[in-house]
């Protein structure tokens, strides 16, 4: 995908700020530090578009990529970040839970898990959340470069079993360290964004 113009288009903490566009939706989604912010940056072949950082629980609205008036890349907070309070949690599930059920552009959810290590709990809450209002998923097991290759199938194998992963959804392997992984994460995309 050939990319000429990016930008912000808002960085939203509710509906009322959510752009005034029909362009469709991708929402990023996974816990504080799985590498959302990261993958972004990968697959749009920039450095530092997104912004991402080693702290994690950094990215607290909902960012709006704009992708050549082609699509937004929506930026979800991380979850599963200990250190916010209990009510900052409730007000993030909220901000979250309404996009995901209220918004008409919303196409599919990249959910991205550490290839290393069983889903969380939270993980599998989101995939199971994604299922039941009927939200396609391309599932992404990043920091693939964290293992050795001979084991992705294994730990691919894992993950699935532990979500109870649904075979009409997408599975991706990725890292943004090495590129793995960018054409399949492309190729699963616009299944959602060209319709
Ligand atoms: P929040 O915005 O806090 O929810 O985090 P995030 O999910 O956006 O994660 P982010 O992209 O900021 O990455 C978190 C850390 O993981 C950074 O230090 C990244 O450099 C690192 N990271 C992200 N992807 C990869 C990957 O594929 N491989 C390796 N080795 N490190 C990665
Ligand atoms: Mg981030």
């Amino acid at each position: 995908m050939n990319i000429n113009n990016l930008s912000l288009t808002i960085s939203a903490a509710s509906s009322k700020q959510y752009p005034e566009t029909n362009i469709p939706e991708i929402a990023l989604a996974g816990r504080s530090n799985v590498g959302k912010s990261s993958f972004i940056n990968t697959i749009l072949n920039r450095k530092n578009f997104a912004r991402t950082s080693g702290q994690p629980g950094k990215t607290q609205l909902l960012n709006f990529y704009n992708i050549d008036d082609t699509v937004h890349f929506v930026d979800v907070p991380g979850y599963g970040y200990a250190r916010v309070s209990k009510k900052e949690r409730e007000k993030w599930g909220k901000m979250i839970e309404d996009y995901l059920t209220q918004r008409e552009n919303l196409r599919a959810v990249v959910s991205l898990v550490d290839i290393r290590h069983e889903p969380s709990e939270d993980d599998i809450l989101m995939y199971e959340f994604l299922k039941f209002y009927e939200i396609p998923v391309i599932v992404v097991a990043t920091k693939a470069d964290k293992i050795a290759r001979g084991k992705w199938n294994k730990h691919e194998a894992m993950i699935k079993k532990a979500l109870q992963f649904d075979s009409t959804d997408d599975f991706v392997i990725f890292s943004s360290f090495d590129k793995t992984g960018i054409s399949e994460a492309w190729k699963a995309l616009e299944q959602y964004i060209y319709v």
